[in-house]
């Protein structure tokens, strides 16, 4: 694969485990890339820089990605510097992985390789056929051809959005009730994250806003403001907003937050078996900064339906002074919350709607971003 790698104009630099050295000697690697070979965080020199090197990749590759080294980077175990380094790592990370078909299977190696999935990780899916055990079954690596043609695919992205400046809002908010309890909702973050990945993938400086959310952005073109309340998304909307050259509104932001949130934690009090928190309006982010939107500017909304949809949907296109809206219904099988695929429809300006079949949360974002492209080509 290094030799590939090569041959395909890469600039290439390995990191190798203990395991991987009894099949492969570091020389060997050193002499195919052209570099020196990384073993250990430390090593004769000193201190083996995990962090420069993480910063340095444009795209990470492990390969082979034993159930070990699963485990290990889905846990975040740093006794290595295949691990350290993947967890300084900003750029995108592709893993590979390759074991015997009834480790492949295991729930523990499942969810390991789901996990590293939600982290944004692209898996490279293994291949069927002669294991290294004598069996045969799932569980080969993927053929080097296969993962350097996945990366010049991914490389050979258009870069249509080089020189943009994408505002993203995403992920659900919390509204403190008192320090232990908060109104939030079932907003994950998936969609907010695939738009930002994949704005970031072509070429455009993302400043993603981002609610209470499990994830994590990869690539280094993102620039993360975590929030919890729907006040602290806007204020730090409202700071960036007149940099940006196209918004995106994916948060689910709650509409009415807590008057008064208690200061310490509101007890039970006896006999008592109802209680009201009075709620106050939150900021509508998008609606305040479609006010301020300039000619250059293009928004872009999000509306989540359960009836009506076009209809509301198209209302809130014209208050919130937005170019398109994306409507995703709750009741599409796959689509919404928590799920990596959905089903949604744009509405803009021109009340244009245009339907679109239930895909993966990335191909969603990547049809969202080309309509972006398209209004500023017009
Ligand atoms: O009015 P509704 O909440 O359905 O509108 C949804 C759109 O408005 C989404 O794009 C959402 O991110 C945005 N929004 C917002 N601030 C709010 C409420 C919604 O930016 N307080």
């Amino acid at each position: 694969m290094t030799r590939l790698l090569i041959k395909a104009g890469a600039e290439v630099q390995i990191i190798m485990t203990d395991a991987a050295t009894e099949f492969i000697t570091p020389l060997t690697l050193s002499t195919l890339s052209k570099n020196p070979v990384y073993q250990s965080v430390t090593s004769a020199e000193g201190w083996n820089n995990h962090v420069e090197l993480g910063l340095w990749a444009d795209a990470m590759v492990i390969a082979p990605a034993t159930a070990t080294t699963l485990g290990k980077l889905a846990n975040g175990i740093a006794d290595s510097m295949v691990v350290a380094c993947y967890l300084s790592a900003r750029c995108p990370v592709f893993f590979a992985p390759a074991m015997d078909l009834d480790m492949w299977v295991h729930p523990a190696v499942k969810e390991n390789v789901r996990r590293l999935q939600s982290y944004g990780n692209t898996l490279i899916p293994v291949g069927n056929g002669e294991l290294a055990s004598g069996l045969s079954g799932d569980g080969r690596m993927a053929e080097p051809e296969e993962i350097v043609a996945l990366l010049e695919k991914h490389f050979a992205k258009k870069q249509d959005l080089e020189g943009n400046k994408i505002l993203l809002t995403a992920g659900p908010t919390h509204e403190a009730i008192d320090p232990v309890r908060f109104i939030g909702n079932r907003s994950t973050g998936k969609m907010g994250l695939a738009i930002a990945e994949a704005a970031a993938a072509r070429g455009a400086e993302v400043q993603l806003i981002l609610g209470p959310s499990a994830l994590q952005p990869q690539h280094k073109n993102i620039k993360l403001i975590r929030v919890k309340s729907a006040q602290q998304m806007y204020e730090a909307a409202k700071d960036y907003f007149p940099q940006a050259d196209v918004v995106i509104f994916c948060a689910a932001v709650a509409d009415f937050r807590p008057k008064n949130a208690a200061n310490q934690k509101i007890k039970k009090k006896p006999g008592e078996e109802e209680m009201t928190i009075v709620l106050e309006k939150t900021p509508d982010i998008a609606a305040a900064l479609g006010k301020m939107k300039t000619e250059k500017q293009i928004l872009v909304g999000f509306a989540l339906e359960t009836q009506n949809g076009r209809q509301h949907a198209a209302g809130k296109l014209r208050k919130k002074n937005l170019d398109f809206i994306v409507l995703n219904s709750l009741t599409d099988k796959g689509a919404g919350f928590g799920h990596d695929t959905n089903k949604v429809t744009f509405i803009d300006g021109d009340n244009k709607i245009t339907e679109f079949e239930l895909k993966s949360k990335l191909a969603v974002a990547e049809d969202i971003l080309d309509e972006v492209v398209r209004l500023q080509e017009k």
